[in-house]
């Protein structure tokens, strides 16, 4: 199938090129209809969360040639890479294929990379432990999940997402990534953002669109284009754009994206969240981004990606610090106590329904986690509990009784298990999360028993030494050291059957 773009679009652009030709600079807009009709280059990153430690890299290489993939880095994200396949490999789903569905992997556009890139630049050594990191728009969570990589686990990553379908989408992602340390919301970000003013250190808004850049991946992005829808959605860009200034600290630092390529959508937003703060707004230019950001550079420092000069989808890449200024702090604080009256405050906290562990408690599932699994978690995490007979217990980031005394929370941290009377079980969440720093429990399995723990079957085991006087003890299955799943090992004479306790929505066939 071969695109047609609409007229109305080319000649939107043609003449936009002659009109405002400064914005045109080196830019053949022939060439950008050309590029839009040509198949889009798949790219991927591989997950640093899972792919962890200083040979991450090198298993991921070696993996990739087992799978018979063929990677050449992306320019702009140290472990993203576009991904070409042998003949014998195009015919299998990457999406089936074992790293993916153990969360190494996930596929993403190489131009969707650089807003988290652009976010990060500058902060390679801070330490995020004690930060709030916040992506506004996040579903299904390619760069809440890139973000998460750069955090590795310290302080609190909060992903909001209006569709509630998509935040389904967008919490699978996060578990199979093995992301421990989210707040997973489901507001209007603008109403978020006014629950929460002056709260993040870093903010994503990779905002709703038109998505003319995606024309490559979808045929049909441009079907029904008009100019007015992109005047539609700059009006809700511009309610979003304004309300994540005020939620972020002073000294914070906001990226602003959109998958599209009109000015409406992108740098008028930028110019009116100027015009909005003018004391307070610096733009921090991303010329230095990556060798070869000056190509897309625009002369306010923006990156204007379009399709022909990195053979990608689209893109718009904006970065803004938010300066102090007393004025606008005063204004800032008026909203503080508008919004935060203190006794709703207090009726969210009494409605939140987990309890802090206490030092006893605290003690009990630590010398639990220690026992069997040989694992201690992150100082950054702290227990919590709720239910009455069956006892759940979560590892949460430190710091959620800001959010959660504010806003309602979908989803926090990590379920690591349950306390029973009959004995403690670990759950699926805790083996995707906290499997690679465990210890002890642990059997290695081959490809084809991975794929038989993924079709919902028990396995069988010979010459299993039974270290323990228990007759069945929770096992951890690895793979090449990722972890799989967590099922009850039952032992007699030497031989093992593991029953497999894989939650029943992630069994699938794989390739
Ligand atoms: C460009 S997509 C986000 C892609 C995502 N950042 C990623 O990289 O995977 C924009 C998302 O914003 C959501 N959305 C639309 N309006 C919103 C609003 N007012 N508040 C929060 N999210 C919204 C859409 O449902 C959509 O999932």
């Amino acid at each position: 199938m071969s695109l047609t773009l609409p007229e109305n679009f080319k000649e939107h652009y043609r003449t936009l090129s002659k009109t405002k030709s400064d914005d045109f600079n080196n830019i053949d807009i022939e060439e950008f209809f050309t590029y839009c009709g040509l198949p889009l280059r798949k790219a991927l990153r591989y997950n640093t969360l899972k792919y962890s430690g200083t040979n991450g890299k090198e298993i991921f290489i070696n993996e990739t040639k087992k799978q018979k993939w063929i990677i050449e880095p992306v320019q702009w994200c140290d472990n993203g890479y576009f991904i070409d396949r042998k003949e014998e490999a195009k015919s299998i789903a990457i999406g089936t294929t074992i790293p993916h569905v153990l969360g190494g992997i996930y596929l993403q556009e190489a131009s969707s990379m650089m807003p988290v890139t652009a976010l990060f630049h500058g902060h390679e050594n801070t330490d995020f432990s004690t930060m709030c990191i916040g992506d506004l728009a996040a579903s299904p969570g390619s760069k809440s999940t890139q973000i998460a990589e750069k955090m590795q686990g310290k302080g609190i990553l909060l992903t909001n997402e209006l569709s509630s379908t998509r935040l389904k989408a967008l919490y699978s992602n996060l578990e199979r990534c093995g992301v421990s340390n989210s707040l997973l919301t489901h507001y209007d970000a603008e109403n978020l953002c006014n629950l929460l003013p002056n709260t993040f250190d870093f903010l994503l808004l990779d905002a709703p669109c038109t998505g003319e850049g995606t024309v490559r991946k979808n045929f049909k992005a441009l079907e029904n284009w008009s100019p007015d829808d992109a005047i539609t959605m700059a009006n809700l860009q511009k309610k979003l754009i304004v309300s994540a200034f005020t939620a972020l600290k002073n000294g914070g630092e906001l990226v602003y994206s959109t998958c599209t390529l009109g000015d409406a959508e992108n740098r008028d937003v930028v110019n009116y969240l100027r015009e909005t703060f003018p004391n307070q707004v610096e733009i921090i230019s991303l010329e230095n981004l990556f060798d070869g950001a000056d190509k897309a550079i625009t002369h306010e420092g923006y990156l204007q990606i379009w399709p022909q000069i990195f053979d990608s989808e689209g893109f718009f890449v904006a970065k803004i610090r938010k300066n102090q200024n007393q004025e606008t702090e005063q204004t800032v604080m008026q909203n503080i106590l508008n919004t935060q009256d203190s006794k709703q405050i207090e009726k969210n906290l009494k409605k939140f329904p987990f309890q802090k562990a206490t030092r006893k408690q605290e003690k009990t599932i630590t010398d639990i986690l220690h026992t069997q699994w040989g694992c201690t978690l992150p100082r950054t995490f702290e227990l919590w509990t709720r239910g009455e007979k069956i006892k759940e217990w979560w590892a949460f980031p430190k710091g959620i009784e800001h959010f959660v005394s504010k806003i309602k929370v979908d989803r926090i941290g990590v379920k690591i298990g349950e306390l029973h009377t009959k004995g403690w079980k670990t759950v699926y969440e805790f083996c995707s999360a906290f499997g690679n720093i465990c210890t002890k429990n642990t059997i290695e399995i081959t490809e084809e028993q991975v794929k038989k723990v993924y079709a919902g079957e028990n396995l069988h085991f010979e010459n299993v030494q039974k270290k323990e006087t228990k007759k069945t003890t929770e096992i951890m299955l690895l793979y090449k050291k990722f972890p799989v799943a967590i099922g009850k090992m039952t032992i007699t004479g030497n031989n093992g059957k593991w029953k497999n306790q894989l939650p029943r929505v992630l069994l699938r066939k794989l390739q």
